[in-house]
């Protein structure tokens, strides 16, 4: 702890450190400095100009998201995000981003992700479909890219509906085949799938012509009205919003299903407890949203596999001012470092932390000590506006799977993590498929 000229209390710096960001050993550096130093620490890296805080404590996120959260941007990162995403709701920030959500919220509402439950359980039943003959053939899965592949259907059909067969289907191959094939998210992926914009806005343009507004994300969308000008988004702004929902809109899900399957081969009796309860409550018959809210125990899955693997692992922001954050002077300008996966890891807040041990969820996410120890979705305003869809999708996932199959995690290469905007393991788990 040092106290400048200027009387400010600064808090412990890490000399030395390579630039914090995505980096491959980003987590063990984060991890070692956490325990050295504590809940707040700074670092400035060489060839950077202003300071990094990372924080590490429920009551400094609370402060950063919620309570002073007009004083923080998006941060680091959101640069190259912004070059696939646009000015899309990740990456917008002031009252662009404020009048933006508010015209997108109303297609996330209960109402409207209810609607879209037979549509999560056609896609899952063909995932059945396909996995029977992966099992016959006795063939191994890349659960990764058979999440995203099912998660991106979704999103793509909640999105487009009954236009998505003409921008699927361009002479016999499917454009959006990219985001599931490739799984680098450098420059040259963001210019091609940015390209894929122009199909879609083709899609845009011929509903105006046909003036046919189908009841889906896109309709929603094209009809919203700004609350003060009354207008409806510019096409580039709409083009921003739908490339971020489908980008957004499933490679957190993929990512998170994909880690309950692993959880799951690791846990046979929570495995087992799993089935049990989807046996329980629904049996043979297809599941109904009625169902959802009678899944306790796979809720419970879904809470834990979150706090483990949290697809976002770093939440970055920007301090517009200065700013007061446990005592400690935060300069204006500085980037600041929230880490869900170390705030779901930390032995304060949460008993044997490393153990997958869905029960701690048994009385609720509300039920938690310490609100902001678990962020799975963010908190504050910009929270995920697709948490509630993505529960939804899960659950339906797991009630229409779990029944049916047992995936065993076929080890080829030791199990490593690889932290870029979405937390993922570097080499593809490899899973196969065992018929119940
Ligand atoms: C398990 C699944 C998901 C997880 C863990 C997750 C996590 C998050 C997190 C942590 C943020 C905040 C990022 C930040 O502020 O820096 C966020 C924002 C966002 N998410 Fe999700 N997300 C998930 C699913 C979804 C889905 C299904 C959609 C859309 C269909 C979606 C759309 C968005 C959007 C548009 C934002 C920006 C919101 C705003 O700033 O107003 N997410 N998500």
């Amino acid at each position: 702890m040092t106290q400048t000229s200027a009387n400010y209390l600064h808090p412990p710096e890490v000399e030395n450190q390579q630039d914090l960001g995505y980096t491959p050993n980003i987590l063990d550096s984060i991890r070692s400095s956490l325990e050295q130093y504590g809940d707040i620490y700074r670092v400035k890296a060489p060839g950077r100009n202003n300071y990094t805080y990372v924080i590490n404590h429920p009551q400094y996120v609370k402060h950063v998201l919620h309570t002073n959260h007009r004083n923080y941007l998006k941060g680091m990162g959101f640069d190259r995000v912004e070059l696939l995403l646009g000015n899309g709701l990740i990456v917008s920030d002031g009252e662009f981003w404020k009048r933006q959500r508010q015209m997108i919220q109303p297609a996330f509402h209960r109402k409207v992700i209810t609607g879209l439950t037979e549509l999560i359980i056609e896609s899952n039943s063909a995932l059945q479909k396909q996995w029977q003959s992966k099992l016959e053939q006795g063939q191994l899965i890349n659960i990764y890219q058979e999440m995203s592949k099912v998660t991106l259907h979704i999103v793509l059909t909640a999105l487009f509906s009954e236009d998505l067969p003409s921008l699927t289907n361009h002479n016999g191959k499917n454009p959006f085949d990219i985001l599931t094939d490739e799984t680098e998210r450098n420059l040259l992926f963001a210019q091609r799938f940015r390209a894929l914009g122009k199909l879609m806005m083709e899609v845009v343009h011929q509903r105006r012509a046909e003036n046919r507004i189908p009841h889906d994300f896109v309709g929603m969308m094209m009809s919203a009205k700004d609350k003060i000008s009354g207008e409806p988004m510019k096409d580039k702004h709409l083009l921003d919003e739908i490339i971020t929902l489908i980008v957004a809109g499933h490679e957190t899900t993929a990512s998170s299903l994909s880690w309950i399957w692993y959880l799951l081969s690791q846990n046979p009796q929570a495995e087992a407890k799993l089935h049990q309860e989807i046996e329980q409550q629904i049996g043979g018959r297809l599941p109904q949203f009625s169902d959802l809210e009678q899944l306790k125990f796979t809720q419970c899955v879904i809470d834990e596999a979150l706090r483990l693997y949290p697809p976002v692992w770093l939440i970055p922001r920007k301090s517009k001012e200065h700013d007061q954050l446990g005592g400690y002077h935060i300069e204006a300008g500085s980037d600041i470092f929230i880490s869900p996966f170390f705030l779901h890891r930390d032995q304060r807040w949460w008993s044997q932390p490393e153990a997958f041990q869905p029960l701690r969820f048994q009385d609720g996410e509300k039920a938690l000590p310490e609100k902001y120890s678990y962020i799975p979705f963010s908190a504050g305003p910009r929270r995920c506006i697709g948490d509630y869809f993505s529960m939804v999708e899960m659950k339906l996932h797991l009630a229409l799977l779990i029944p049916l199959f047992k995936l065993k995690y076929h080890e080829q290469q030791p199990l490593e993590l690889e932290p870029h905007i979405n937390l993922r393991s570097k080499n593809p788990i490899m899973m196969e498929v065992i018929s119940k």
